[in-house]
């Protein structure tokens, strides 16, 4: 397994590209179940999650290309050879789950492995299958598979959602395309990858309204056409990478960076004393001498502060000049990396679901272990400020969310490199 090895200390400055949104693309794809013509996704990221889907979807039939180098994807379903997405590849990512809806929609049937946790957390998946029962799908569980059935077809419904989840909005707005009548779908995710879903489907020819706001309304439509999308900008990619400067002390340039797939994020930013400037390729993060102040976080669905940014902003806050309290609402397990930090010398406390973080002058470097993707990127973030050596174990939790990451620090001047070790 791969590490990462940094040297702190260097003050980044520079451009960094920001990629396509890993959690867009990763519901974009299984949107081709839906058609029997190609949907071609450009600025797609080039991330072993996006491997994984397509691995998926051709064990399902599907035809995916992947063009120029990976950036664009061509899915092609023609016709669904295999309707049972198996638990060794659903396993591997959670995000498998979004196939299901697509599949009931498109031939009233299929078989798919619940996905299992993750280290962050039981994840269940229980709000998607009674959305899709709203729409008259048919649902058994047997040997840890969803068997799926709506053999009359799926009818429009109005579904009260009870929590706000991202994966059940984007599976029952797929469904919801192909459904006879209207469904009106409440509480609905907000996320601008929600958004950029809707923008696809629309593409696509389906009837739909509201995206980004709580309600969403779909008309049903007989069948789906081919379409070419571009996928938006990846928020999460952006806001960490607007971190590097923020905990350096340095100036960095995102391109590709908008202000609004940030909001809640860059105004926090700006509260413990980061400047955050749009420019015409993107956004400028700087920071100017001086510790940073410490800011309190609560995370929350879309549009409040991000749960996939919180252990970005705990490294940057393990620095503050001051004491911090980040509040993680949205999963039970995430604050894994709280004690890899405390070996970096960092002051937590971890009580319930807040984190107590009191800020210290200088990390220092030393032997980490990255235990889900945010985490270990997080722990990348700390290195890049700490004085001495920083070695991040287990990167390929980090393959699966951040494109070419050394390349991308190491040209805004970081000491990073990429130590590649026998399986
Ligand atoms: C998506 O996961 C993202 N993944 C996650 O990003 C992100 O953290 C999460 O949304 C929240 O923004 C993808 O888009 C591929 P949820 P998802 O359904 O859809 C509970 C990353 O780092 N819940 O909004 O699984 C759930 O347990 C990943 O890129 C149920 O109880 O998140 C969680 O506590 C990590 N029952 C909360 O809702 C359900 O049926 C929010 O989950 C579904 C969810």
């Amino acid at each position: 397994m791969d590490s990462i090895l940094v040297r702190g200390g260097r003050r980044l400055e520079g451009r960094i590209p920001i990629s396509g949104a890993k959690n867009a693309c990763l519901t974009l794809m299984p949107a081709a179940l839906l058609t029997d013509e190609p949907l071609t996704l450009t600025n797609a990221p080039r991330l072993s999650d996006i491997r994984t889907m397509s691995a998926l979807l051709e064990s399902l039939g599907c035809e995916v290309a992947s063009l120029q180098d990976g950036r664009v994807l061509v899915v092609g379903t023609q016709a669904i050879a295999n309707h049972r997405a198996d638990y060794d590849l659903v396993r591997k990512m959670r995000a498998s789950i979004l196939v299901l809806g697509p599949m009931l929609a498109r031939d009233g049937h299929a078989v798919v492995s619940l996905p299992g946790g993750c280290a962050i957390g039981a994840r269940p998946v229980d709000l998607h299958l009674k959305g899709l029962e709203a729409l008259g799908a048919t649902l058994e569980l047997r040997d840890g598979y969803v068997h799926a059935s709506a053999t009359d077809g799926l009818r429009g419904a109005t579904i009260d959602m009870p929590m706000v989840s991202v994966g059940a909005t984007e599976n029952i707005l797929m469904a919801a395309t192909l459904a006879r009548g209207t469904t009106l779908l409440k509480n609905a995710a907000r996320e601008p990858e929600i958004v950029d879903l809707v923008h696809c489907l629309r593409r696509m020819g389906a009837q739909i309204a509201g995206e980004g706001s709580a309600t969403i309304e779909v008309q049903g439509v007989d069948r789906l056409r081919g379409a070419t999308h571009p996928v938006v900008a990846d928020r999460i990619e952006l806001g960490t990478y607007m971190l590097a400067p923020a905990i350096t002390g340095g100036d960095v340039e995102l391109l590709g960076g908008r202000r609004d797939l940030v909001a809640a994020f860059a105004d926090k930013l700006e509260a413990a004393g980061i400047e955050v400037r749009e420019t015409d390729a993107g956004l400028r993060v700087s920071r100017a001498n001086g510790r940073i102040r410490p800011v309190d976080v609560v995370t929350a669905p879309h549009p409040g502060f991000p749960t996939d940014l919180q252990a970005q902003m705990m490294a940057l806050l393990a620095t503050a000049d001051g004491t911090s309290h980040l509040e993680e609402r949205i999963f039970e397990n995430r604050f894994m990396h709280a004690p890899e930090l405390v070996r970096m010398g960092a002051q937590i406390e971890v009580h319930g679901g807040t984190a107590t973080v009191t800020g210290v002058e200088r990390l220092k470097g030393a032997p980490v272990m990255a235990t889900d993707l945010r985490a270990s990127v997080s722990l990348i973030l700390a290195g890049l400020a700490a004085e001495g050596e920083t070695r991040v174990a287990r990167v390929y939790h980090l393959d699966r969310g951040y494109e070419r990451v050394e390349e991308k620090l190491s040209a805004c001047g970081a000491e990073i490199e990429r130590i590649r070790e026998a399986a």
